[in-house]
């Protein structure tokens, strides 16, 4: 029996214990009162502590004590510590009783707090392997007054494709987009997976304020409350990366793309963008309103340049941050060199580059990665944890659990702790 199996068996027994009962209880008496008994109130919140990993000092880790890093670190390399990552017939096996599931994983399955619950967010997150960082991920952003919008890619494994369906189907608000693409790296495609999401979920009853875009490598850095802070002090903006193409990124949309197995670049040259507004380059992943998703799909101007993005290299990477700065864009901002926004400045991901890391007092933006590189892109080591933790992104990209649960894990448990009681570690 897997650690979370035994765990699940554990937890099973504390709730015939305790019985179901008091944990509703609790729940009621925390909503329903005007003044929750204290003695309720920590009780519950006991019970949705996430346990700390026995071998990891994540309150030191996040701290930056290189002690306790170290040996995190020394931890993971420990064929011991190394079990395998619950594979998608783990999941359909812990889904099949969702109130289990929930509970095991210690779900929040109640507003945190009456500004949080006023104030739902939609998530559009697209995913093609490694359940469960998706699972992780999702337990991260979760709250029952968001919306969680899932792509996967058409092409994953059935049995992944059949997991997430599993964990979606255990909540009323996450659910699986109407339309699967078969999603190709750097090609319109990922726009797509995004857009079908959006679709969808301007179609949910839920209310929801602001939509975050993410994917499979994503973690938050920030609590769901922070998150909502943040978002109410853009003012009804979007907050989009957006910075001037440089010569190499132009070359994007001046020539025709063809898209096979992969994306490929022809001979043929592209008509120029079909508005006068200049072009931008900035990322994927966003923050929008509500009044700027219903826009992109309404608006001809956006339309046209949507269609007219469909056979650039890596659109993705442009078209948010070109629409986000057209006149008249629900949310948006002005042309002006006084709005250019760099990932570092914006608010939606924090992402280490390669090329850019160094010392800082020699003008480097960040320190270097510890843990590996993909694409020249930093998957974060525990090292990078206090570093990350001290800016102000929502979430930061990328992580992977075979490249360092440790960071992962401390990022779960001082996000849950902050969560419940308002601090850190
Ligand atoms: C974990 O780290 C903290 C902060 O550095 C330290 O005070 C504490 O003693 C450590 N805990 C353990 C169990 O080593
Ligand atoms: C399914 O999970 C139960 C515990 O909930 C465990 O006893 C059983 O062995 C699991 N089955 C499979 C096929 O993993």
């Amino acid at each position: 029996m897997q650690g979370w199996e035994r765990a699940l068996v554990v937890r099973r027994r504390w709730v015939l214990l305790l019985g179901p009962l008091a944990l509703l209880g609790a729940v009621l008496a925390l909503r329903g009162m005007d003044r929750p008994d204290p003695a309720d109130r920590s009780r519950l919140y006991r019970a949705l502590e996430l346990s700390p990993s026995r071998s990891i000092n994540c309150s030191g880790v996040v701290r930056g004590d290189q002690t306790a890093i170290q040996e995190a670190r020394l931890s993971i390399l420990e064929v011991a510590n190394r079990k395998a990552s619950p594979t998608p017939a783990d999941y359909l096996n812990i889904t099949r009783d969702c109130r289990a599931f929930k509970e095991t994983r210690r779900y929040i399955e109640f507003p945190l707090s009456q500004e949080e619950e006023e104030f739902p967010i939609a998530y559009s997150m697209v995913i093609h392997h490694k359940i469960d960082m998706f699972e992780r991920l999702l337990r991260s952003v979760y709250a029952p007054q968001n919306v969680y919008c899932v792509h996967m890619d058409s092409k994953a494994p059935a049995a992944f494709l059949e997991a997430v369906r599993a964990i979606a189907a255990c909540f009323p608000n996450v659910f699986v987009a109407s339309r699967l693409e078969r999603v190709v790296y750097a090609a319109w495609s990922r726009v797509q997976a995004d857009l079908n999401c959006m679709q969808d979920l301007l179609q949910s009853p839920v209310p929801w304020r602001y939509l975050i875009n993410t994917c499979g490598t994503d973690f938050p850095i920030k609590t769901n409350a922070e998150i909502v802070r943040a978002l109410q002090l853009l003012q009804g903006q979007n907050n989009v990366e957006s910075e001037k193409p440089t010569a190499a990124k132009q070359e994007r949309w001046l020539y025709h793309y063809e898209v096979g197995q992969t994306i490929s670049r022809t001979a043929q040259k592209k008509l120029p963008p079909p508005h006068s507004y200049p072009m931008f380059t900035g990322s994927a992943y966003n923050t929008f309103t509500r009044d700027f998703v219903q826009y992109i799909f309404e608006n001809p101007t956006a339309q046209k340049f949507l269609e007219w993005s469909k056979d650039s290299y890596s659109p993705d990477e442009h078209i948010w941050a070109t629409l986000n700065r057209m006149p008249g864009v629900p949310g948006g901002t002005p042309s002006s060199d006084k709005f250019l926004l760099s990932d570092m400045n914006a608010l939606p991901r924090l992402v280490k580059w390669q090329f850019l890391e160094g010392d800082i007092s020699k003008g480097a933006p960040y320190p270097p990665c510890t843990g590996r590189y993909q694409r020249a892109v930093c998957i974060y080591g525990v090292g990078d944890v206090p570093w990350m933790l001290q800016q102000h992104h929502l979430l930061a990209n990328k992580f992977d659990s075979e490249v360092d649960d440790a960071a992962v894990q401390c990022l779960e448990e001082y996000l849950r702790h902050k969560a419940l009681y308002g601090r850190g570690l």
